[in-house]
């Protein structure tokens, strides 16, 4: 492995992949393709292109003319996606883009990576793709019930990858994770958008009673997953990522508002935006990835207060997003009704 194509280099976790490459991998030089939306960012990747190990192209995942020419100019031996549509919210607005990037895409990078028979693709995903848990926690062999247009265009890319594998023999990896944490997550996302806005001294919206479970992962952790199943997992198989950070969102919040010093009254109960839809929990059994040699570093309470500091020392990068006009039309949209005149 030698020259990789990352693909949404320019969002959260392809960014903090890249970094994890280059402080473990000296050898590995990375091209990154994103299409820089509304997600993606060039202050995103200033450090990575300091490495002098980084070269970037903008373009989208659905060109094949653009895909292909940077396989066969740059002799890629591996290409890792993280390019998607990544936001829930914004899938139940208007899921278009959704499939077009997170079906039609990956499709793309599939036909690219078998005409030009690069070595291996790992595939990220997500365990939105398995719906809401029950008692027990996803494997594997859950069955998939997507419950947003977000999660149904993620089963459908992972739907072309299996059959890609199935039918050509295409050499794809899944990886499927839980939410995840850290640095550089656009600040429409739950954890980021609650520090941005506590950090301003603005109340932070909780759906229902807050009991909800998500299963959180830090994203070095994701990125250390990523890799070990793009290193060591079987071709054709999936293998979910996780590290037993069950939470509610009322206990997320706590924390939040506990390591920012902020009082339980910034905490404004509206009713859910999707009209009680929302998956009431999320748990990954990632003992399929441990099996082959992975397993999770970091501790949630102390990367949780790494990630809020980081956004407490990093207002150069979210406040030029936050002031956007773009973002300030979406979060009117969405909680404007909620949030009144705590907007
Ligand atoms: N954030 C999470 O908690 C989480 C958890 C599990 C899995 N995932 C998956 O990880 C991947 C990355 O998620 P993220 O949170 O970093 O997302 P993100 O929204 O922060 O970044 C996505 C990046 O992809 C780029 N992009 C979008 N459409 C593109 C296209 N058509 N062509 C090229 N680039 C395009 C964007 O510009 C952006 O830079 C996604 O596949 C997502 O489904 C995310």
């Amino acid at each position: 492995m030698k020259n990789m194509l990352v693909t949404g280099c320019a969002g959260f976790i392809g960014s903090n992949y890249c970094r994890y490459v280059f402080n473990h991998y000296p050898d590995i030089t990375i091209y990154g393709l994103d299409a820089l939306t509304y997600a993606g960012n060039l202050t995103t990747m200033m450090d990575l292109s300091e490495t002098g190990r980084f070269n970037f192209y903008q373009g989208n995942i659905q060109d094949p003319i653009v895909v292909n020419d940077i396989i066969r100019a740059e002799a890629i031996d591996t290409v890792v996606n993280f390019a998607a549509e990544s936001h829930n919210d914004r899938s139940l607005q208007d899921a278009a883009a959704f499939i077009q990037t997170d079906v039609a895409g990956v499709f793309t990078l599939l036909e690219a990576v078998r005409q030009n028979n690069v070595e291996r693709m790992l595939h990220v995903s997500t365990d939105e793709v398995y719906g809401s848990a029950t008692d027990a926690s996803f494997t594997e062999l859950t069955p998939l019930a997507p419950n947003t247009p977000y999660s149904a265009s993620k089963a459908g890319g992972d739907m072309q990858a299996r059959a890609h594998h199935i039918a050509y023999h295409t050499p794809v990896v899944i990886t499927r994770c839980g939410n995840n944490f850290g640095p550089y997550q656009y600040p429409e996302k739950l954890i980021p958008f609650f520090i941005t806005r506590l950090f301003d001294n603005k109340k932070v919206p909780l759906y229902g009673d807050g009991s909800q479970v998500r299963d959180w992962v830090y994203v070095e952790d994701h990125c250390s997953g990523i890799h070990h199943a793009l290193l060591h997992g079987a071709v054709g198989e999936v293998y979910n990522v996780g590290s037993q950070g069950e939470c509610t969102n009322m206990d997320i919040t706590e924390r939040l508002l506990a390591l920012l010093d902020k009082p339980k009254s910034m905490i404004k109960f509206i009713e859910d935006p999707r009209g009680g839809s929302h998956d009431r929990r999320y748990s990954i059994d990632s003992s399929k990835l441990q099996a082959i040699g992975w397993k999770p570093e970091f501790e949630f309470n102390l990367a949780l207060a790494d990630t809020v500091k980081w956004y407490v020392d990093h207002q150069d990068w979210w406040r030029p997003i936050t002031d956007r006009e773009d973002y300030r039309q979406f979060i009117s949209a969405y909680y404007g009704r909620y949030l009144g005149e705590d907007l």
